[in-house]
């Protein structure tokens, strides 16, 4: 029997345009590709759990557009329960403009639209799969209110709750406290804390600090230096994979849908890090977000290339 996941969050359609460089305030950077691209941090996690082998409820809200009407379709095709989506009379749909530049960084400017209108009776309203799921995973691109209904309602069930602190913004700590594990990037750390976050000292400090607020699990991807597990108890750094990276954007989505997937198979933190990390490595060297998400076949066959068994 498959896990079942909850993951609450936005929906978006990715414009992205791919350039040789990013260009500075006021510059003009001709590109050659077009694409539009499903997207949106909680429906990205959402894809990137079914693949890694969950069943995944998604509860987001969507605009009546048709932007709308593909990001729905593709959550079916993937075979995601999207009973819980409701459908915006008044927002259009979120939408993302993305520049990819030729070492895979990007800019990404994002349209809220109907994910602000998720609100916290959408999520009382789908109390039942809260209640019998195994994981709730969060993250920040819808109202904090909403969000924290979320949360609220995941500890009240006793259900743990993946909390991945993006896009930065300012978060109140009670709520941070309640997340079972946080997994900020490190601008996302530094914006959290206030604490710088480029050397490995910084980040485990930055780490501590949190902890020291009542912070249960942080786990930091911190691109090519790996991934900093930290609790009360230490820390652990696990290493990333070397990859050439096409194209960064979804990868802090891939690793917090496939970690979310793997805890509740019931693995061990150590192995769900591991087999995130392997995931994430695998979405960086494809083009877009949802459609740069590896299956649990495509994480397994690469780790076994690694010599990482599972
Ligand atoms: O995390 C990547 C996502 O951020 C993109 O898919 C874009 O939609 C923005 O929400």
């Amino acid at each position: 029997m498959k896990p079942h996941i909850i993951v609450i969050g936005s929906a978006n359609t990715d414009l992205v345009v791919r350039v040789p460089k990013l260009p500075r305030s006021g510059e003009t950077i001709t590109g050659e590709q077009f694409q539009i691209v499903a997207g949106g941090k909680g429906a990205n996690q959402a894809v990137a759990a079914v693949r890694a082998g969950a069943r995944v409820t998604f509860i987001a809200n969507i605009g009546q557009d048709s932007f709308g009407d593909a990001a729905l379709r593709g959550l079916r095709r993937e075979g995601i329960n999207a009973r819980y989506v409701v459908r915006s009379k008044t927002r259009a749909s979120g939408v993302a403009l993305i520049l990819v530049d030729a070492r895979g960084e990007n800019l990404i400017a994002v349209a809220r639209g109907s994910n602000d209108e998720l609100l916290p009776r959408h999520i009382d309203a789908a109390q039942p799969a809260i209640r019998a799921a195994r994981c709730v995973v969060v993250q920040l691109e819808i109202s904090l209110t909403t969000v924290r209904r979320a949360v609220e309602l995941a500890v009240r069930h006793a259900i743990p709750v993946l909390l991945n602190p993006a896009p930065a913004r300012r978060v109140p700590i009670s709520l941070l406290r309640q997340a079972t594990f946080l997994t900020p990037n490190e601008s996302e750390l530094a914006a959290l804390t206030g604490l710088p976050t480029k050397r490995k000292s910084e980040v485990e400090a930055a780490a501590r600090r949190l902890h020291a607020l009542g912070v249960k699990q942080v786990l930091a991807t911190c691109g090519a230096r790996g991934v900093c597990w930290s609790s009360a108890a230490g820390t652990r750094w696990f290493p990333a994979w070397k990859v050439k990276a096409v194209d960064t954007v979804g990868a802090g989505d891939c690793f917090s849908g496939t970690l979310a997937a793997t805890v509740a198979d019931g693995k061990s933190i150590e192995q769900a890090i591991r087999f995130a990390i392997a995931a994430a490595a695998i979405c960086v060297t494809r083009p877009g977000a949802q459609t740069s998400m590896p299956t649990r076949r495509e994480i397994l066959r690469d780790s076994a290339f690694a010599g990482i068994d599972f």
